[in-house]
């Protein structure tokens, strides 16, 4: 395991390129499961979640191999339907081969991804969306198992708790486009994810329309073909580098970012005073001398991103007063608040809610990192932090930021990557 030696304060300056998409990719990577025909992804990030993904389509009977920067699926015909507990459980993506199995094979039998640092992520969704296109499903021995021989269209609804579901759409739009007939996803995810991999879909030859909306409509075709896609650039390694620019005081220019997909962090970046200049060649944030406090509410998109919610706690806890965080997404997604006070930052979680006091300035700490998200507040903490930060477990950090560490170095940061 590696874990990373940051000296803070060094400022950053120079320009940093947003990679492809890894939870558009991972939804995309699935539907490739739905044709023979090969399909060509471009952009795809190099992370450890999407060598997940491609060891478990490997694992299915795909043959993958990278051509420079061009992934390339392509498929002998023989494709099984089992979706191993040891893939699926070091990757919670992985749920979203069932939907294509399903559909494509007849019969899927995916391994229940459990819980996470950040919650327990239940996956009743994805089935009463399976059953919902005419599946039956047993839950055995810690495996789902699916089965129909064509899924049939009918109208569903998926919203939660909580919500919308995001791998949840993905997985009932994915199964929807080779069933009987219409499908209409009611509460569908928002998230421009899903309205990625409906874009993909239609290149394969699907016909679904409204995705981006609460109200999905898919009318199910006999066949997929094979597409050549590019994926979009990360919407949250984007959101990351402007909380970054922004907490460390550094104006850096973000390249290949859609700024439109952060508007609910831009609203906030306004309030909280810092100033975000946007055009076609990228992003240039001008941070505030006085950074002000703003409490926030995660929801699905296009509210503020649970995704975002430990990136921007971190840049709170160095505003000017007191802020309130609440994550109605995930409400135990907090694991971050003691690392981060071990940093001199002081927060305290009160039920689903972080309450922050900012402070003047962190200093540099031993910390652990928790989960992929989490692991980016303690890294934009040490880079602005008095002092020297070690993070360990930083294999969280490298399943969603590519190349981080020499990101960041090329932005002028102090860090070292060390076998721990
Ligand atoms: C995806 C993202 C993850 C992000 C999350 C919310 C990927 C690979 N991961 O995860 O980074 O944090 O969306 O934006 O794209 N829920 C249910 N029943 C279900 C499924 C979910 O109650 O069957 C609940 C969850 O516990 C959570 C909420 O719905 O409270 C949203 O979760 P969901 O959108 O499904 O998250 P993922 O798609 O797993």
């Amino acid at each position: 395991m590696d874990k990373l030696i940051i000296e803070g304060g060094k400022p950053l300056k120079g320009e940093v390129k947003i990679s492809g998409s890894k939870n558009a990719t991972l939804p995309v990577l699935a539907a490739t499961l739905l044709t023979d025909e090969t399909c060509i992804l471009r952009n795809v990030p190099k992370l450890t979640d999407t060598n997940t993904m491609i060891k478990l389509l490997k694992s299915l009977g795909k043959e993958i191999d990278w051509d420079k920067d061009k992934l390339i699926i392509m498929s002998n015909g023989k494709v099984n339907h089992i979706a191993d507990y040891k893939m699926v459980a070091t990757m919670r993506g992985s749920i979203c081969v069932l939907g294509p199995l399903l559909t494509k094979l007849g019969e899927a039998k995916v391994s229940l991804p459990g819980g996470c640092v950040i919650g327990v992520r239940p996956v009743d969704l994805h089935i009463k969306g399976v059953e919902a296109l005419g599946a039956k499903v047993d839950v055995d021995a810690g495996y789902i198992i699916a089965k129909a021989k064509r899924l049939k269209g009918s109208r569903v609804y998926l919203g939660g708790a909580s919500g919308p579901s995001v791998l949840g759409t993905a997985n009932i739009m994915m199964a929807a486009t080779l069933a009987d007939g219409e499908t209409i996803i009611e509460c569908a995810a928002c998230e421009p994810e899903v309205e990625e991999l409906a874009n993909f879909l239609n290149e394969m030859g699907a016909r679904i329309r409204g995705q981006g909306s609460p109200r999905i409509v898919i009318q199910g075709v006999k066949k997929l073909h094979g597409a050549d896609y590019k994926m979009a650039p990360d919407r949250i390694e984007a959101g990351t580098f402007v909380l970054l620019s922004a907490m460390s005081k550094s104006t850096f220019m973000i390249r290949d970012i859609d700024y439109q997909q952060l508007m609910a962090l831009d609203d906030i970046l306004i309030k909280v005073g810092v100033q975000v200049e946007a055009d076609k060649s990228g992003v240039r944030v001008k941070p505030p001398k006085i950074l002000k406090p703003m409490s926030i509410t995660t929801y699905p998109y296009p509210g503020f991103p649970t995704d975002l919610q430990a990136q921007y706690t971190a840049l709170m806890a160095m505003a000017n007063g007191v802020s309130v965080i609440r994550d109605t997404v995930f409400p135990d997604r907090f694991m971050h608040i003691a690392e981060l006070n071990r940093m001199g930052a002081r927060i305290r979680r009160e039920g689903g809610s972080a309450i922050i006091e900012g402070v003047k300035s962190l200093c540099g700490a031993p910390v652990v990192a928790s989960d992929l998200r989490a692991s980016a507040a303690l890294v934009m903490a040490g880079l602005v932090a008095r002092g020297k930060t070690e993070i360990r477990r930083v294999y969280h950090l490298d399943r969603g930021y590519e190349n981080i560490d020499k990101k960041l170095i090329a932005l002028g940061a102090s860090i070292k990557r060390e076998k721990e």
